[in-house]
């Protein structure tokens, strides 16, 4: 039977190609660099033209479609998440890493309907590997099934992680308080490629058993959610509780066995829920 959201599927798919080669190419030239929330909060003018390239396109073929999509939230548009169909859009996730020519850069989209997240697309750009996973229909590598890994204790896995964009000093000390506690399990390893979506994606493939973050944001982890999910594996609050989309916390992880051990580590810490309702520009 034909999906519903089919065109939509293969529209962000083509979109996210389009977005990667000119990631590539923005890559050979001088990259202007913009600070939004703090200093080691980055922008480029590649992430905003991308991400118009992205939602302009989408716009003109589904011009009902919601959008969420991180540059447009920095420049002030609200980031309100409702039933209508909703492309949630990271035009360039590893902002830092593009900057410092890191290799590891993702365009993330993920689709929502009702709230539900439909689909998943992230193209890893420099690897030129596309990514996609879909509700109901399981989650690819350049048309390789993914599936989880199949590991069940703790001792035996990798872990992937962020340090994020938080230099607070009471946050910082979380952060290395749980990652301490985490690799003194000890787990074979922790690692951390600086992209939420490429994380994730890593977690799908079987690479690493989880990964966890507290101040992601949705349009870092929308896509990955359901090609983590679609590859058998499963997502959960950093609190043990259920995965909430706009909350900016999530364990995604091969299995609950795993997620459940890791949340018992995490020392949480508060980020401002992507909904919050905040101050005009
Ligand atoms: C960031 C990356 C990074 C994660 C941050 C995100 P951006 O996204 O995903 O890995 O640690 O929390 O904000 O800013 O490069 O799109």
């Amino acid at each position: 039977m034909a999906d519903q959201w089919q065109e939509s599927f293969d529209h962000a798919v083509a979109v996210a190609r389009k977005a990667g080669e000119v990631i590539r190419d923005a890559l050979q030239n001088n990259v202007k660099i913009m600070t939004k929330s703090s200093s080691v909060d980055l922008v480029t003018q590649t992430d905003q033209m991308v991400e118009k390239i992205i939602i302009s396109s989408v716009k003109e073929k589904f011009p009902s479609h919601s959008f969420i999509g991180e540059e447009s939230v920095a420049a002030g548009q609200p980031c309100v998440f409702t039933d209508n169909p909703t492309w949630i859009v990271d035009p360039v996730d590893g902002t830092t890493n593009f900057v410092h020519g890191f290799p590891f850069v993702a365009v993330s989209i993920g689709f929502a309907v009702n709230k539900e997240l439909e689909f998943g697309v992230v193209y890893s750009c420099l690897e030129d590997k596309m990514y996609t996973g879909r509700k109901g229909k399981g989650a690819f590598c350049d048309g390789e099934r993914l599936q989880v890994s199949d590991v069940t204790e703790i001792r035996k896995t990798m872990i992937i992680s962020e340090l994020g964009s938080n230099r607070d000093k009471e946050t910082v000390t979380k952060i290395f308080s749980t990652m301490q506690k985490i690799l003194c399990i000890p787990v074979h390893g922790l690692r951390g490629s600086g992209t939420a979506a490429t994380n994730m994606c890593l977690v799908a493939s079987g690479a690493v058993e989880a990964f966890f973050e507290i101040g992601i944001h949705c349009w870092d982890v929308a896509a990955g959610a359901v090609i983590v999910t679609e590859a058998g594996g499963v997502l959960m609050d950093v609190d043990g509780g259920p995965f909430d989309l706009m909350s900016r916390r999530m364990v995604s992880a091969n299995n609950k066995t795993i997620a459940d051990r890791l949340v018992k580590e995490i020392d949480i810490f508060p980020a401002e829920r992507d909904d919050a309702p905040r101050e005009k520009k």
